[in-house]
């Protein structure tokens, strides 16, 4: 029997993907934009075990048993295998997977990034797959392919019909804004109603809106938070994130029948953030919302005691320690408001 676990993290999109070219390969419509999370913080942990006496390939996830018939599970090994090492028996052998999450599922919070990140990187390990492997995860999840990398990363979406060149570069360093925090506020960590890949078939298929977007304003957007990002320029960094979050939610509700990620909770977040940089004049945090409920708030390290001490007074109850961490650390709160 060979043995391997993995852990990867969660990463955040600032500039958002949201919409296929095509489903099968996952292929985006437009490049999207992220921060990788400390792996200490919102990760997901993989073990892949494979040998010579396991009748079928099985996966758990979260400690419950799920179906490796996933199309999405079989595209990944299925690639794997074209790309492992020669000659490696372990290739004929079948696996089973556990993996577990240390943070909600289903809940807006990335897990399909994380957990098929850490799927693909395992089994790479396994059978000692070379090269890229960011254009495998993307065929688990789109979002997982920026997983693959730490620090500030590229998901380019790629000309070419068989998308090999769709796939996640880092182009700043996790040591490069050694002043950047996250902080997650967790507002609801129930399964979403809607999966991300269900909502965006969705609102592919009906918003005009998501048309617009991806023709005509993310490329240019690219360019700037890359810009700013390298700049360490928090106020147009700031922006940036805000008006993509917004304008992503914003698709949803053009999406026909639309649907809602956001809460009243996550309203209260985004009024509260633009009061406090109202205040101050300029923007010191910025907000993202994925798919649910819950926020990401970017920040610089000095800021991080008025804004944690803000939100434990307007959301007093459930606030679990915070956890601090250099590069891009995350803080994880849990937040019900009174
Ligand atoms: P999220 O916002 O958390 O990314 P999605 O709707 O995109 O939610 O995807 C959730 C799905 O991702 C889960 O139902 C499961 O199929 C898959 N997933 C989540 N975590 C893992 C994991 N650790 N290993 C394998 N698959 C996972
Ligand atoms: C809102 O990568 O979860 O988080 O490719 O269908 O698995 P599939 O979807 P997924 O979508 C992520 C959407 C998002 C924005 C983002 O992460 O860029
Ligand atoms: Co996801």
């Amino acid at each position: 029997m060979t043995i391997v676990t993995c852990v990867a993290p969660v990463n955040m999109a600032v500039i958002k993907y949201w919409g296929k070219r095509n489903e099968d390969l996952i292929l985006p419509l437009n490049d999207s934009i992220s921060a990788t999370f400390n792996v200490e913080y919102m990760r997901a942990k993989t073990t892949v075990m494979a040998s010579p006496t396991f009748k079928e390939n099985k996966i758990w996830l979260n400690g419950k048993e799920e179906s490796f018939e996933n199309p999405r599970l079989l595209h990944c090994m299925k690639e794997l295998k074209q790309r492992a090492q020669k000659g490696n028996d372990v290739i004929n052998w079948n696996i089973h997977v556990c993996s577990e999450n240390n943070f909600p599922t289903a809940a807006g919070l990335a897990s399909s990034a994380a957990g098929y990140a850490c799927f693909v990187y395992a089994v790479a390990q396994l059978y000692a797959v070379e090269g890229d492997i960011t254009g495998i995860a993307r065929k688990g999840s789109g979002s997982a392919c920026r997983s693959i990398s730490g620090g500030w990363v590229q998901w380019h979406m790629g000309h070419l019909n068989d998308g090999s060149d769709s796939i996640a570069t880092q182009f700043a360093s996790v040591s490069h804004w050694t002043e950047m925090r996250i902080l997650t506020l967790v507002v609801n960590d129930n399964r979403k109603k809607y999966s991300s890949t269900v909502g965006m078939r969705r609102s592919t298929a009906t918003s005009s809106f998501l048309k617009h977007r991806a023709d005509s304003v993310v490329t240019e957007r690219v360019l700037n938070i890359i810009k700013a990002i390298k700049e360490k320029d928090f106020k147009t960094f700031a922006e940036i994130t805000m008006r993509d979050s917004n304008q992503f939610h914003a698709i949803c509700l053009d999406t026909f029948p639309p649907f809602m990620y956001l809460n009243s909770v996550s309203m209260t977040i985004i009024e509260l953030i633009h009061a406090y940089n109202d205040f101050y004049g300029t923007p010191k945090v910025a907000y993202t919302f994925d798919a649910g409920p819950n926020a990401c708030l970017f920040l610089l390290e000095a800021d991080v005691p008025e804004v944690v001490a803000l939100i434990q007074h307007i959301f007093p109850s459930d606030v679990a320690p915070v956890e601090y961490f250099k590069g891009i650390p995350v803080h994880h709160q849990n937040l019900s408001q009174e």
